[in-house]
C-alpha cells in the first residue's frame, strides 16, 4: 500500500487524530488536505496529550514529512503557535520536515470576524460554526480573490494585498453587519511579518509526495472532520465549506488518481456525535446522552477540542455509514472508543430509516434533509466487561464482537481495529 487515505465517517471527532498516529508509524509523508484550524485532533503519547489544529498528526512521529496541502485554509498565527507548542514538548519543526503548498489559502482575523457577524445575522439558523473564518476564506477562494500562501513569498507585496483584503472586509463588516472593523494597518503589518516566518515552508509537496508514491513509500492523508460536513455531500448546509472525503485527498493535494495502490480507511466512533446544528436522526437527550458524552473530566470525553462544545450525541446510523462507505470507496472500517459502550444492557443501532411507511436502507436525496425519517433500530445485547485492558481480538467478549460483526454487516466493509482507550497501545487489531 503507498496511499493511505484516512476520513471521518460521521460529523468529525471520530478519533481520526489517535488511528492516524498509529498508522504514521509506518509513513513516510504525513499530509493534511482539507480545512484549517475548525478542526481538533487530540494525540496521547505517554503523559503528553497534543492538541493539533493545523499540523497533521503524524508529524508528532521524528521520522515523517509533513504536508499542508492545497486544499486547506491556513491561519499563520494559528500555525505558528502550534509549531512553536510542540517546540517547547522538543519537537522542532523546520523546512527539512515541512511543506506548505504554494496553493493553500490564508485565513485572516477579517474572515474570522465576517464568520462571527454571518452567524450573528443568521439567528435561528446558525449553523454553529467554530468561528474560525473557515466559510469566509472558501467563500473568496471560490470568488477568485484570496490570499495564497505564493503571496507570502513577496512579503512587502503581500502587505499591500492583506491591507486591500481588510479594506473590502471593513466595508462589509461596516455595511452588511454594523459590526466594528478592523485595524488595517496593525494587521498588515503583522502579516507581513507572518510571511518572513513561514516563506522558507512554502514550497510544491505534489512533487515530494509523488516522488515518495514512486520510490513506494507510504504517504498518509489526514482527513480533517467528517464525510457528513463535506460541502458537496454533507448535510447541506450544516457542514463545513471544504472536501473532507477520499476524492477530496486526491484534489487536496494536487494528486491525480495514482497509480499505486491506494487504501481507504474509514474511522467511526462506536456511537455518533456531533457539534453545532444541523438534522441527527439518531441523537439521544438527558441521562442517555450524558452516559455517551462523559463529564468532560478526561480529554477523551465528548466536548468539542477546538470550542469546547459538549457534543451531541447519539446510537451509531448505520444507513449514514453506508452511504460514507460509498462516497469515500472504503475499503475498511476502523471504530474508536468500543470501551465507552461497556455497562449498556443494550446497544440500539440504526440500520434503516422509516418515512410514510416505508422503509429506507440507503438514503433517496443523500442526507441534506434528515428530518423525514426516523430511524429504525435493532438492538444488540451489551457487555459488562471493561475493554480498555483489552489487547487481543479474541479477548473482546463475545457481545462486543457480535456488535462489530453488526456494524460491517450493515457496512459492507470489513472493521479492521476498534481503539479501547486513548492511549496509543489501547487498540485491538483483528488478526
Ligand atoms: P466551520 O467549519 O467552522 O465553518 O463549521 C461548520 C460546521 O462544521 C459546524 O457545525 C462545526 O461544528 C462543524 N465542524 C467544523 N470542524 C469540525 C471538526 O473538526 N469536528 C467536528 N465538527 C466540525
Amino acid at each position: 500500500m503507498t496511499l493511505e487515505i484516512v476520513v471521518g465517517t460521521q460529523w468529525g471527532d471520530e478519533g481520526k487524530g489517535r488511528i492516524v498516529d498509529l498508522m504514521a508509524a509506518g509513513a513516510a509523508v504525513v499530509a493534511r488536505f482539507n480545512g484549517g484550524d475548525n478542526a481538533g485532533h487530540t494525540v496521547t503519547v505517554g503523559s503528553q496529550t497534543f492538541k493539533l489544529h493545523l499540523l497533521p498528526s503524524g508529524l508528532i512521529h521524528p521520522h515523517t514529512f509533513g504536508v499542508l496541502g492545497n486544499g486547506m485554509v491556513i491561519n499563520p498565527t494559528t500555525l505558528l503557535s502550534e509549531m512553536e507548542m510542540l517546540r517547547a514538548a522538543g519537537i522542532v519543526i523546520t523546512p527539512e520536515r515541512m511543506m506548505i503548498s504554494y496553493a493553500a489559502h490564508l485565513i485572516t482575523p477579517g474572515h474570522k470576524a465576517l464568520d462571527a457577524a454571518q452567524e450573528r445575522a443568521r439567528g435561528a439558523g446558525q449553523i454553529g460554526t467554530t468561528g474560525r473564518g473557515i466559510g469566509p476564506a472558501y467563500t473568496d477562494k471560490a470568488a477568485r480573490r484570496g490570499l495564497r500562501m505564493l503571496d507570502m513569498l513577496d512579503p512587502a507585496a503581500f502587505r499591500q494585498k492583506v491591507r486591500l483584503h481588510l479594506a473590502e472586509v471593513n466595508q462589509q463588516l461596516q455595511r452588511l453587519f454594523g459590526a466594528e472593523t478592523l485595524d488595517v494597518e496593525a494587521i498588515a503589518a503583522e502579516f507581513e511579518g507572518f510571511a518572513f516566518q513561514l516563506r522558507p515552508y512554502i514550497g510544491d509537496p505534489g512533487i515530494k509526495i509523488a516522488a515518495a508514491l514512486a520510490a513506494g513509500q507510504p504517504v498518509l492523508a489526514e482527513g480533517a472532520q467528517g464525510t457528513l460536513l463535506d460541502i458537496d455531500l454533507g448535510t447541506y448546509p450544516f457542514v463545513t465549506s471544504s472536501s473532507p472525503t477520499a476524492p477530496g485527498a486526491l484534489s487536496g493535494l494536487g494528486l491525480g488518481i495514482p497509480a499505486q495502490a491506494v487504501r481507504v480507511v474509514g474511522v467511526t466512533k462506536a456511537f455518533q456525535s456531533r457539534v453545532g446544528a444541523g438534522p441527527f436522526p439518531t441523537e439521544v437527550h438527558a441521562a442517555a446522552a450524558e452516559r455517551l458524552r462523559g463529564s468532560g473530566s478526561n480529554p477523551w470525553d465528548e466536548f468539542g477540542t477546538t470550542t469546547g462544545r459538549p457534543r451531541r450525541v447519539g446510537w451509531l446510523d448505520g444507513v449514514l455509514l453506508r452511504y460514507a462507505v460509498r462516497v469515500n470507496g472504503l475499503t475498511e472500517l476502523m471504530v474508536t472508543k468500543l470501551d465507552v459502550l461497556s455497562g449498556l444492557a443494550t446497544i440500539p443501532i440504526c440500520t434503516a430509516y422509516r418515512s410514510g411507511g416505508l422503509e429506507y436502507s440507503d438514503l433517496p436525496l443523500g442526507p441534506s434533509d434528515l428530518s423525514p425519517f426516523e430511524p429504525v433500530y435493532v438492538e444488540l445485547p451489551g457487555w459488562p466487561e471493561d475493554l480498555t485492558g483489552v489487547r487481543r481480538w479474541a479477548d473482546l467478549p463475545a457481545a462486543a464482537c457480535r456488535y462489530l460483526d453488526k456494524i460491517g454487516e450493515i457496512s459492507g466493509v470489513k472493521v479492521s481495529l476498534v481503539s479501547v482507550g486513548p492511549e496509543r497501545d489501547q487498540v485491538v487489531t483483528k488478526e
